[in-house]
């Protein structure tokens, strides 16, 4: 039995996750495996209401879940950084989730933004540090307000971190099994403390998997590649900073933030899965939001709880809605509704 915790969340985040729960409930039945959710309403409606963002027995109950299935973060009447910080980040680093997986993988039917480039070459997964680099929230400023005001940001890198982040990638590259090919991506003309480390421990690591090709690239050339040449990709392992920048620019290649979903995962502990797009306050409430990113979520929620065929069978209706039907995937363009979309997922499960 497992049991998942299902945190909604602000703005979309709860439509996308009704969808979500909608196919788990149809691929348990088609496919026989038992699960229990419990439902929380973290998130900035509830902190509006009583100033509350995520207490240590809150995070310690969540840790007991054997999963995190998440839908957005993020309210436009709360100041920035409030949420960020208080329950997203709380959550990655609490419960060390200290990978964040996030695949770029187009899907048949959706229309590309990169001409020429379909399925076969837009495949590869971003495999991000999670719990460390400019993310810590370490730095401090002083003179505030003053025209001599210093401010600074510490990007900080354990050798722990840094290593178990990329023999996890490493690992990945393996059991992915396609090009077996790992691109470390960094900044190390430039950032040559931070980076060198990243770099030591890559080449160090990467003597345990001879059967793995390896592969440096600087983020900035990255952009570049993923755009112009996304097939040289396989598995791309980067510092937090890098990786949420350029999972972004993954999502667009993909087709948008309809489709991308990413996994903040502690191997050894409780996992959270999410649409990577954020709360879309302009588009709640109307019933147009793009379910699918949340329901890939929920397949690679699947895919980590063990349950690899219920996996592959939401990947697989995934991907018969994007071949078949869906106009776009935009929201308000796809020529359904979000619960439309999720039924038809519904519908392809086999
Ligand atoms: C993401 C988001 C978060 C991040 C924000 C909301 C703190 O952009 O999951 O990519 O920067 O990690
Ligand atoms: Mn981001």
């Amino acid at each position: 039995m497992h049991k998942i915790a299902v945190l909604p969340g602000d703005g979309t985040g709860p439509e996308m996750v009704r969808e979500g729960l909608k196919v788990l409930e149809a691929v348990s039945e088609l496919k026989h495996f038992d699960y229990q959710t419990k439902t929380y309403d973290f998130g900035g409606t509830r902190y509006l209401r009583t100033g509350a963002v995520l207490s240590d027995a809150e995070l310690q109950e969540l840790g007991k879940a054997d999963a995190i299935y998440l839908g957005a973060v993020g309210h436009p009447d709360v100041k920035p950084g409030i949420l960020e910080q208080g329950l997203l980040l709380k959550l990655r680093f609490g419960l060390d989730q200290y990978i964040n997986l996030r695949p770029v993988k187009l899907y048949p039917g959706v229309e590309c933004p990169l001409k020429g480039k379909g399925p076969e070459e837009i495949d590869f997964v971003v495999v991000r540090e999670n719990t460390e680099g400019l993310y810590l929230g370490l730095g401090g400023n002083a003179r505030k307000g003053t025209p001599d005001e210093v401010a600074t940001q510490i990007m900080l890198n354990t050798r722990r971190g840094v290593e178990r982040c990329i023999r996890f990638a490493f690992e990945y590259t393996r059991k992915r099994d396609k090009k077996k090919k790992l691109t470390l991506v960094a900044k190390t003309n430039v950032l040559t403390f931070a980076h060198d480390l990243w770099q030591r421990a890559f080449d160090e690591v990467a003597t345990e998997y001879p059967d793995i090709q390896t592969d440096y690239c600087h983020v900035d050339a990255c952009c570049m590649w993923m755009v112009k040449n996304p097939e040289y990709f396989d598995v791309i392992v980067t510092c937090n900073m890098f990786g949420d920048i350029i999972t972004d620019l993954g999502a667009m290649i993909q087709g948008g933030m309809g489709i991308a979903a990413g996994a903040n995962l502690n191997p050894e502990g409780t996992s959270m899965f999410e649409p990577i797009c954020g709360s879309a306050p302009k588009y709640t409430g109307k019933n147009i939001i793009n379910p699918l990113a949340a329901i890939c979520a929920l397949g690679m929620m699947l895919e980590f709880l063990g349950e690899s065929a219920p996996a592959r069978s939401v990947e697989q209706a995934v991907m018969a809605v994007t071949a078949t039907k869906l106009k776009s995937l935009g929201a308000g363009k796809m020529g359904y509704t979000t619960q439309e979309v999720g039924d038809l997922v519904v519908s392809a499960l086999s």
